[in-house]
């Protein structure tokens, strides 16, 4: 078993330090954070993500996991540096590697032989392995590229079941020794070079881009030729070819990854290639799927001004507590702009919501922030939303507007309910006929 560290304690720092340790390693792991180390050490993880807390309490309770804010202590021993800090994307669309950089320059400064290899987990622009393996010249010292694919909401079950493990190594030893460090984990594994690693990450993620892209143009199309969502998704997932994730038509792609990613491969084909309008055309797609419930509810209302839209959901898909790049948020935050008075409820993210955007109305649940409203949009696949009684949501309405922008209902329970449904696969605004009385259809 090995001393690791591993620098940032993030989304996916926290889940390699409580993985590593459960496979026995023992694990030191460096973050700026003051706040977020304190945290850490006693147990409480600063983000959701499910089955991590009882994962990081046993390496706690093992004595395998230490955080600390201090490099020289963290690094100490260290025979394996993982290095998780953010790559966020810039303003002209490229990854900004200044994080690493910080990181890559503390983990110089901090280390002595006999030298740790370091294995670069971030996401990272193509040729930064290279760039900084030139760093630690001189020493015997390597730079091994380890892109991460795990996703939020289901990183646990990621780290102990991956689908690949890629490894990108100008040296064959200290490729192996990482690769020897999964060997529990049984995942196929790809030895390669480091831009190779790097690039098949932004690749892997421009790819589900492009099929979230792809499935909103199908269901648009289906939408118009009378085709069904789901039955589509269902005949094409089946083939082994296509594959079943990422054909859910919705509100679109959003988190911290696959839009910075498919930027900068839009970035790369730009530079390199003509073709970078297949990556643009994918963003674009993306782009006018929230642009459509916006106009949805303009068109519906004239205006959305003075009008109550609750929206279910903020995080920028179920299960995690991540706001970053979410759709949902965005539309909130666009209706709240064209003065809508917007409820919202978020199973998690309430408290990051109150300090982000102190412009929505937040509620303690489902039932309490459709009440009254005009228009509920579900914008978020909580399970929880899925179970919801349809009814009561009709009677806590004022207006009768359901916009199912994830695709979870069908189209005749909403309509038992008493309620006007949309969602990406039929045809516009499904208006439910009214033929009995709303008290009439409870009874
Ligand atoms: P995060 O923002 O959740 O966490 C990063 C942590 O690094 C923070 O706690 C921050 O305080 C710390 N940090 C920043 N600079 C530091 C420094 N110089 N030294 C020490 N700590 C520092 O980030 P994340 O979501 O874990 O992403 C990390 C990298 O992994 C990114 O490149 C991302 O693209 C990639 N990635 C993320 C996911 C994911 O699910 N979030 C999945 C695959 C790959
Ligand atoms: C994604 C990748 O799935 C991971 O492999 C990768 O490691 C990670 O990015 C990363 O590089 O950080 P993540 O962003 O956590 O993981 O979430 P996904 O499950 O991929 O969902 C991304 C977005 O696409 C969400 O907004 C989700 O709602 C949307 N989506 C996903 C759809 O609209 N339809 C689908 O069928 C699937």
């Amino acid at each position: 078993m090995s001393n690791i560290a591993i620098v940032g304690a993030g989304h996916v720092g926290v889940v390699y330090a409580a993985g590593l340790a459960e496979l026995g390693h023992r694990v030191r792991v460096v973050d700026v954070s003051l706040k977020r180390v304190a945290m850490l050490r006693s147990g409480r993880i600063w983000f959701y993500e499910p089955g991590l807390p009882e994962l990081l309490a046993r390496g706690l309770a093992r004595r395998r996991i230490e955080f600390t804010t201090s490099y020289e202590r963290g690094l100490a021993k260290a025979r394996f540096v993982f290095v998780c800090v953010p790559t966020p994307t810039t303003a002209a669309g490229s990854l900004d590697d200044s994080y690493l950089r910080a990181a890559l320059t503390s983990i110089r400064q901090n280390t002595k032989p006999p030298w740790p290899v370091v294995v670069n987990k971030s996401t990272v622009p193509v040729g930064t392995g290279d760039v900084a393996a030139r760093l630690f010249e001189g020493e015997d010292m390597h730079v091994v590229s380890n892109p991460e694919f795990l996703a939020e909401g289901r990183a646990v079950e990621d780290f102990f079941h991956p689908s690949r493990i890629v490894i990108g190594s100008r040296n064959r030893i200290a490729g192996e020794a990482v690769a020897a460090l999964y060997a529990p984990l049984r995942a196929p594994v790809v030895h390669t070079d480091p831009v190779t690693a790097e690039f098949s990450k932004l690749a892997a993620n421009a790819f589900l881009a492009t099929k979230v892209s792809f499935a909103n143009v199908l269901s648009r199309i289906g939408e118009s030729v009378g085709a069904d969502g789901d039955g589509l998704a269902k005949a094409l997932s089946l083939d082994p070819r296509i594959g079943a994730g990422h054909l859910r038509a919705g509100l679109g792609f959003g988190g911290s990854c696959l839009p910075k990613d498919l930027a900068a491969v839009e970035q790369l084909a730009r530079r390199y290639t003509e073709s970078s309008g297949l990556f643009a055309a994918v963003a674009a797609v993306n782009r006018a799927q929230r642009a459509r419930i916006v106009d949805l509810l303009v068109d519906r209302f004239g205006t959305v001004q003075d009008r109550r839209i609750a929206i279910l959901g903020a995080t920028f898909k179920a299960n995690t507590d991540d706001l970053r790049d979410s759709p949902a948020l965005g539309l909130a935050c666009q209706l709240a702009e064209l003065h809508a008075s917007v409820n919202v409820y978020d199973p998690v993210a309430a408290p990051q919501l109150r300090a982000l955007a102190p412009q929505l109305v937040l509620f303690r649940s489902a039932l309490a922030a459709v009440r009254g409203a005009d228009a509920v949009v579900v914008a978020t696949e909580w399970p929880e939303f899925a179970t919801i009684d349809l009814l009561a949501v009709r009677r806590a309405m004022r207006g009768s507007l359901l916009v199912d922008a994830r695709g979870l209902f069908d189209v005749e329970a909403a309509h038992r309910a008493g309620l006007d449904y949309f969602s990406f696969s039929t045809a516009g605004v499904r208006p439910h006929e009214a033929e009995e009385p709303l008290e009439a259809v409870a009874s």
